[in-house]
């Protein structure tokens, strides 16, 4: 078992010192130009040395100061920490930790030198997210949530937005890489526009969640999220109040995450399900 039953407000700590120096790591390199091109999924979907770099720092910051914790990035896949090697399988330690990263999320905004890009950091113990930070590397604004305790952005506690109608929402949402998958969410949007008071499209999911949080969206959805995606973003944006779900009643994942407040969130749930949304490619 693990030494000591981890505490989330240590883990959040933990979190915030390694993402903002890493999110350092990500503007100065942006700042001396974009390197290591490369794509991934389709070649539409892009990784940078910056993304690379990013989360081998992230992985050897965590192993420095948690050697046992396990790390789930978006580039390298999990890497598994010394409790493995102890006998502590992390699904069976329920005191087991393992960190979600998205090294770069909004790679695209990156490579066009649009500053909205952020290092995304969540702990999750037993399953359950119980700590995260998002940084927007290029503004330094930051999000953090600890399970239970709230969500704050640089320090001001967030209650997401007080809408109450869907007609006057304006709702953030998000496109796969795949060229299928968007014809699909490209209709569902279709489906959606006369039904709100417009759509943001910023390119990355866990700033949307974040701005959904802080009420500068009302709601946000989006199908095809990786966990490293949402694992910070979503607990911040439920911290904050908001409801965090898939659809009909499902856990948020790939198949859909729907992130809007109590008033709002079934009249959105109604529509998606109306449109879809959650199938297709
Ligand atoms: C992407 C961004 C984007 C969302 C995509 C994600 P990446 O992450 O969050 O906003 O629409 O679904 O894959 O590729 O920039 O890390």
């Amino acid at each position: 078992m693990s030494e000591r039953k981890p505490v989330p407000s240590d883990l959040l700590t933990i979190a915030v010192e390694v993402a903002r120096q890493a999110a350092e790591t990500a503007r100065e390199m942006r700042r001396d130009g974009v390197s290591g091109l490369a794509t991934k999924s389709t070649a539409t979907d892009v990784v940078t040395a910056a993304d690379r770099a990013v989360e081998r720092q992230v992985v050897a910051a965590l192993r420095e100061l948690r050697p046992a914790d396990a790390v789930l990035g978006e580039e390298f896949g999990e890497e598994p920490g010394d409790a493995v090697g102890r006998g502590d399988r992390p699904g069976r330690d329920p005191d087991a930790v393992r960190w979600i990263l998205d090294p770069i999320d909004g790679t695209v905004n990156y490579l066009y030198g649009l500053p909205h890009y952020a290092i995304s950091l969540a702990a999750e113990v037993s399953g359950t997210v119980v700590a995260g930070v998002v940084r927007n590397a290029a503004t330094g604004a930051e999000w953090t949530a600890v399970r239970g305790g709230g969500a704050f952005r640089d320090g001001t506690a967030l209650a997401g937005s007080d809408q109450r109608t869907l007609a006057q929402s304006l709702v953030a949402t998000g496109f796969g890489y795949d060229a299928a998958r968007r014809v699909h969410q490209a209709r569902v949007l279709a489906g959606l526009m006369p039904h709100v008071r417009d759509i943001r499209r910023f390119g990355a999911a866990a700033l949307d969640l974040c701005l959904a949080a802080e009420g500068q969206v009302d709601a946000y959805y989006e199908k095809g999220l990786n966990v490293w995606d949402h694992a910070a973003g979503g607990l911040v944006a439920a911290e904050a109040g908001l409801v965090v779900a898939g659809l009909r009643g499902a856990e948020p994942g790939p198949r859909m995450l729907v992130a809007a407040p109590p008033a709002l969130f079934d009249d959105l749930h109604e529509h998606l399900v109306r449109l879809d949304a959650a199938g297709g490619p």
